[in-house]
């Protein structure tokens, strides 16, 4: 059976993990969370890439499905889950299932924090199981894509 690719996405100030609000996120890196990940699902060829910015989050989606190869996305959007239309038209825009994940439980948490704008074009959502929640989404992807 062939490899398959899976794109774990992750957007603005999730590169502050481990030093950002550690009684939200947790102590881990997001390299100590990507290395995890790589090191649970050796049977999943797994790819990584986070940014500050919008438009290259929206530009690495695309990519992923004209030239990437990749057979889904888990994307942890940070706030832009709350509010930005534009991630949500590429979502819908692009054929490749996308796996919505945040590490806190953002329906537990802030009023603005409760809308997400993005879940009705994801194929799933997990939310509030700390680093736990990409290996859950993984899991959840791999099995919607029935090669687990
Ligand atoms: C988050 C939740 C968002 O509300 C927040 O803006 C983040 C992280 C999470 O993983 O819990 O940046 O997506």
């Amino acid at each position: 059976m062939d490899i398959v690719s899976i794109l774990v996405m992750n957007g603005p100030n999730l590169s502050r993990l481990g030093k950002r609000e550690p009684e939200i996120y947790g102590n881990r890196t997001l390299d100590d969370i990507n290395k995890e990940l790589a090191d649970a699902f050796t049977g999943v060829s797994l790819d990584f890439f986070q940014s500050e910015e919008e438009g290259e989050l929206l530009e690495k989606l695309f990519h992923c499905e004209d030239h990437g190869g990749y057979s889904g996305v888990i994307l942890n959007a940070g706030a832009l889950t709350h509010y930005s239309i534009a991630l949500r038209d590429a979502i819908s825009a692009i054929s490749i299932p996308v796996i919505e994940v945040h590490l806190s439980n953002i329906y537990a948490r802030e009023e603005f924090r409760r809308t997400s704008v993005i879940s009705e074009v994801c194929s799933g959502v997990i939310s509030g199981f700390g680093a736990n929640s990409y290996h859950l989404a993984v899991h959840g992807l791999t099995g919607m894509l029935e090669i687990e």
